[in-house]
């Protein structure tokens, strides 16, 4: 294998940002689950932008990634909570409480997530 291998959990120079994986995994309006550290988190592209949130609905233990992305948000295929993926709150009920959301940064062809605020 070369360097060009992809992996997860490389760092940045900082130590603060997490490689989870290649941008062009990502798909449009669409989701990829990687594991960080232990935490689930969804990796989704909407709107051109790219977005962390962490991959459990506040409602129940259920996977959002596996929901429907609109517009900057994702809908719990559960019982259709749907969450602003730039700040992590519920817009509509039953689920009341904020996911967390990670921020980001592309690099080469890789998308990074800083799992620590
Ligand atoms: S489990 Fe997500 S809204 Fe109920």
């Amino acid at each position: 294998m070369t360097e060009q291998t992809q992996q997860f959990e490389h760092t940045d120079s900082s130590g603060e940002f997490v490689r989870a994986v290649p941008l062009d995994e990502v798909p449009d309006n669409g989701a990829v689950r990687v594991v960080i550290g232990g935490r689930p988190i969804a990796i989704v592209r909407s709107a051109g932008e790219i977005y962390a949130i962490h991959d459990v609905c506040s409602h129940a233990q259920v996977a959002l990634s596996e929901g429907e992305i609109e517009d900057g948000t994702i809908e719990c295929w559960l019982h259709g909570s749907r969450f602003d993926m730039a700040t992590g709150r519920p817009t509509g009920l039953p689920a009341t409480e904020p996911v967390p959301v990670y921020r980001t940064k592309i690099e080469g062809d890789a998308v990074y997530v800083a799992v620590n605020p």
